[in-house]
Parts: structure tokens; C-alpha cells; sequence
């Protein structure tokens, strides 16, 4: 399959170029930087066999997602386009982040979709997948919640609503679109578990806030081969939960940190701290939503990692 990728130097954008060269796709990056996205692509990959033939089908075209509409040459003739970019959201929102991460995403995804409308119709790709987040619910209580919910009202919630919007343009352009709603993407190398890991292995983490906010997390692996599956069968469509199907709160998930690290987990991170660290943007951490993936469990899609205690042991390997 011939795939075009946005926001590929990312923590789920590596790890899907390197599932998708190792199993023999052709990619072309869309990337800010080419020099640094070609130098991050080299470091990442850690099979020297077969590095060189994967680099040979890694191909890197600039775009400035702010500033213009996708150029046509890279998108013409392409099967697919993963659409990753954005601005990250886990900083103090000042307003100029604020911004930022609405306009990386939602001008971001105009200009991808400019760029897809102004290319003949036969030399457009027939898939797009493009990212969202949870976030997308806004904050919730315990009831369980799937891909039927409405949106929140809050700054994440309406950003997702109309970064969704742009994507679900593709359908006007002939393309299936999927909006993978992804939920806390646990791994070593980044996101929110590399940040938790420091205090947690010292023994000084805790559950934080009051604790009983739900998590909807999911393992890399699995929100990798959900892209995938996503990619490659033609029943995904429309907005997807990538999310694991046992969400657990906050203060589960902290105790199963500390187990899964042999620490006492017991010291709390109350919520005025991280409102004076962190911001409006501390709501992220301290409210939560269950969020269930009914359409990836409907579609047959086997979790490799559905329960937390077994997944953070994975991740932590
Ligand atoms: N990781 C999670 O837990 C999680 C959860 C929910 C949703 N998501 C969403 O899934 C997508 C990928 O997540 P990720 O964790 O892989 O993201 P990430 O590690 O933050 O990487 C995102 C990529 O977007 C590009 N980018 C960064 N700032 C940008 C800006 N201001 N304007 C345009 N492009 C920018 C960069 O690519 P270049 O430098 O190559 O241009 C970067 O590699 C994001 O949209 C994120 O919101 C992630």
C-alpha cells in the first residue's frame, strides 16, 4: 500500500512507520522539518537488517500544516493518508497554546483537505484517517460511554468537534473517512506514562485529584494495530474509540502503577497543585471519561492488551 503520514516523528507516528515499512508499505512523510523527521526516522530504527530496505521506501515532502494546503505530487496516487499533526496538548494553556493546538489541528486538516480536493478525483486516496482524542467527551461521571455520546462543551471537547468536522470532509471528496478517537496511549518513550514514570519509581506517586475519574488508556501496540486495522478493512468508518475496553479511575490506575513497579503508590497529587502547574489544562488530569471502544470490538477487533495490570507490566518490560 502506497501511505502518506502527518505528525510520523510523533510517539503513535513511529511506531506506525516502522509496522507499516516492516510489513512492506511505501510512505511518504509530511513533515515541518524533512532534515530532522529523515535524522529522527534513522535513529528509530533498530533492526539494522532490514533498516536500509526501509529507508528505501521512506519518502519525505515539506509542509507547513499553518500555512498552506497539502502539496498535490506527494498526495497524488496514494492509497491512503494518516493524519497525526498537531500541536501537543500536555502544556500550560496559554492562550497562544491554546491556539496553537486548535489551529495546528483544525487549519492543519482544512489545508490537508485543500490540498486532497484540488487533486483529480482518480488520483485521490481512498482512505483517511485522521486522529482525535476522547478529549472529544469532555469530562464524564462512571457511566460507560461509546462512539454515540455527544460532545463536551469544554476547550479540548470543541476542538475535537472541529477537528472532526475537517476530516469528515473526505467523504465529500470520495474518501472513507475514520476519526480514531484515542485515549491515553501508554508507552515508556512519551505520553502521559513517561511523565508518571519519575515520581511513581521513587515511590512518591499516588493517585491524583480525588481519584475516582475514569482513565480510558491504551497500550501502543494497540492503538497501533487499530490504525491499521482501520487502514486496511473497508467496514471502519466514522469516528472510533481507540481506547481499551477496561477503563479503570484514577486511583486504580495509580495502584496498579506502583504495583506494576514494586512501589508504594500512596502519595496524592491534589488538584489545586497541578491547577497551579499546569493550568486550565490540569482538567485533563483531573477529569476523565469511560470510554469504551464498542465499534472496534463490534468490528472484531482482539485487544493484545485489555486489561492494565498485564499491559503496564508489558510496557514496562
Ligand atoms: N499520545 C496520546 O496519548 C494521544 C491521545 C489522544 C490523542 N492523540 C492525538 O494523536 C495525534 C498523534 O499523537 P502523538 O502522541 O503521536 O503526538 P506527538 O508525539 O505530539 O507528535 C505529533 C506530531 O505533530 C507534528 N506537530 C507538532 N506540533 C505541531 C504544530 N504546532 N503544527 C503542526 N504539526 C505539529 C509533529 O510532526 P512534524 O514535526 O514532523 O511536523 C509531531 O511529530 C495527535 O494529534 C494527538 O493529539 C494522542
Amino acid at each position: 500500500m502506497k501511505v502518506v503520514v502527518t505528525g510520523a516523528s510523533g510517539l503513535i507516528g513511529r511506531g506506525l512507520v516502522h509496522k507499516l515499512t516492516a510489513r512492506g508499505d511505501e510512505l511518504t512523510i509530511l513533515t515541518r522539518d524533512p532534515e530532522r523527521a529523515r535524522k529522527r526516522h534513522s535513529l528509530a530504527s533498530s533492526d539494522a537488517r532490514s533498516s536500509a530496505e526501509r529507508h528505501a521506501a521512506l519518502a519525505f515532502s515539506r509542509w507547513s500544516p499553518l500555512q498552506e494546503a497539502a502539496p498535490a505530487e506527494p498526495l497524488a496516487g496514494q492509497d491512503a493518508v494518516i493524519h497525526l499533526a498537531g500541536e501537543p496538548v500536555a502544556q500550560r494553556w496559554s492562550e497562544q497554546a491554546k491556539q496553537a493546538i486548535h489551529d495546528s489541528r483544525v487549519l492543519g486538516t482544512r489545508n490537508l483537505l485543500a490540498g486532497l480536493s484540488a487533486l483529480a478525483p482518480s488520483m485521490r486516496p481512498r482512505t483517511l484517517l485522521s486522529a482525535s482524542a476522547i478529549g472529544y467527551y469532555g469530562a464524564h461521571g462512571p457511566e460507560p460511554i461509546d462512539e454515540e455520546a455527544p460532545p463536551g462543551q469544554d476547550f479540548l471537547a470543541q476542538v475535537c468537534v472541529a477537528w472532526e468536522r475537517e476530516a469528515r470532509a473526505a467523504s465529500e471528496l470520495a474518501l472513507r473517512a475514520v476519526q480514531l478517537r484515542i485515549g491515553v496511549v501508554l508507552d515508556r518513550s512519551g505520553g502521559a506514562l513517561a511523565k508518571m514514570l519519575p515520581p511513581f519509581r521513587l515511590g512518591l506517586g499516588g493517585r491524583v485529584g480525588s481519584g475516582e475519574q475514569y482513565m480510558a488508556w491504551i497500550h501502543r501496540e494497540d492503538v497501533l494495530d487499530i490504525a491499521l486495522a482501520s487502514l486496511d478493512d473497508k467496514r471502519w468508518s466514522g469516528p472510533v474509540n481507540a481506547t481499551a475496553p477496561e477503563p479503570v479511575t484514577g486511583a486504580v490506575f495509580a495502584r496498579s502503577l506502583g504495583q506494576a513497579l514494586h512501589r508504594p503508590a500512596l502519595v496524592p497529587v491534589p488538584s489545586l497543585a497541578l491547577r497551579l502547574l499546569y493550568g486550565e489544562m490540569s482538567e485533563v488530569i483531573t477529569t476523565g471519561v469511560r470510554a469504551m471502544p464498542a465499534k472496534a470490538l463490534v468490528l472484531g477487533y482482539g485487544f493484545a492488551h485489555p486489561s492494565l495490570g498485564e499491559a503496564l507490566r508489558a510496557v514496562l518490560a
